[in-house]
């Protein structure tokens, strides 16, 4: 396993995580494969797990906490999220300072666990100021109940106000954000997000690598028994003929070079230097395994243009005087 440090901290990651979207804790696997799929990961150098409050609303923390409690804790890196709705109740979502004080220690408890290592502010919100948010964090950290904190789908200008946040009340600051990243999802990533992210020493953890299941090439001939597809409603919304048409490529590109579209997919998000680590799902043990191959890709300058030249889709960033 590669590890890679998270922005300017001193944390590091496995350069391929495991998270428990749509998947642990869930109907979608059973419990014994679901702990199955962790203790894989685990197994095979995977030290970073994902996972939020209203992944299975809190059932994905009791699997995980439940698989894990048979590691040592201190090898690995737990991260949960808040802000989505919990519940009905007005103050059981967002940033606000009472909501993410409880959602953690309600976190906590379903982990059964002292500390996580990361908390992430699943998403921006503008109804709470920033100060109030990162304050509640930073006391977070303080009592030891979160070691690091990130964002996900923050883009530049909600970095750049919570950093300015974080020093005008001397808090802690993010050192992380977990964006969308993959082949055919580039846009939020490559068009301004990476420089802010930069600038201010902080690394990415990109979900949904595979963008779902759809860049391993598994629904290039047809819909499969027991895919997401199936599972997921508004999958059938996610995937387009545009996408199955990329993905054929990519799976010929893949064949060609000795390696399989998933692994392929994989170690080109993780050719970006910014990307301390790719955060897949699976739902077999045999997706572990089959996308820990990702490691083994060489992305040459030439594999890399015949990438591009079936992706087709680089962001073009137009600067005016
Ligand atoms: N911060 C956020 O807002 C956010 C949002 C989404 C996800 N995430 C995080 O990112 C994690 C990964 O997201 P994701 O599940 O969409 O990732 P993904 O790796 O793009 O897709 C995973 C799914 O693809 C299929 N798959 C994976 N490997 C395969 C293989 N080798 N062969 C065939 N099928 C394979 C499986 O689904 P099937 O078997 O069901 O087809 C699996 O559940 C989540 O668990 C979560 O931790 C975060």
């Amino acid at each position: 396993m590669e590890y890679r440090r998270v922005g300017k901290s001193g944390l590091k990651v496995s350069a391929i995580s495991l998270g428990a979207w749509l998947t642990y804790g869930s109907s979608v696997v059973e419990e014994q494969t679901a702990m199955d799929c962790v203790r894989a990961a685990i197994e095979n150098g995977i030290n970073f797990i994902d996972v939020a409050d209203m992944y299975s609303y809190g059932r994905g923390e009791e699997l995980v906490g439940k698989v894990v409690k048979d590691y040592k804790r201190s090898d690995l890196v737990i991260s949960t999220k808040a802000y989505w709705p919990m519940s009905d109740n007005v103050n059981d979502r967002g940033l606000s300072r009472k909501h993410i004080i409880e959602s953690v220690n309600q976190s906590l408890k379903r982990f059964d666990m002292d500390y996580v290592d990361i908390f992430f502010c699943h998403r921006f919100d503008d109804e709470v100021p920033l100060e109030e948010t990162v304050r509640a964090i930073d006391d977070l950290v303080r009592q030891g109940k979160i070691l690091y904190w990130g964002t996900s789908m923050w883009n530049a200008a909600n970095i750049n106000d919570g950093i300015a946040a974080t020093q005008a009340v001397h808090a802690t600051n993010p050192i992380v954000e977990q964006p969308e990243y993959n082949m055919l999802a580039r846009d939020f990533v490559e068009t301004g997000l990476e420089t802010a992210l930069a600038n201010h020493g902080m690394s990415m953890v990109v979900w949904s690598p595979l963008d779902q299941g759809i860049l391993t090439g598994k629904y290039n001939d047809g819909i499969p028994q027991g895919s997401r597809y199936q599972s997921v409603d508004w999958f059938k919304n996610h995937i387009t003929p545009y996408k199955i048409e990329k993905a054929k490529g990519i799976t010929q590109l893949a064949h060609d070079i000795g390696t399989t579209p998933a692994a392929l997919a994989i170690a080109w998000v993780l050719k970006n230097p910014l990307v301390a680590s790719a955060i897949t799902g699976a739902t077999k043990v045999s997706h572990v395994q089959e996308n820990l191959k990702a490691l083994e890709v060489q992305i040459t300058p030439e594999v890399n243009q015949k990438i591009e030249d079936v992706l087709h889709n680089k962001p073009v960033i137009r600067k005016f005087n």
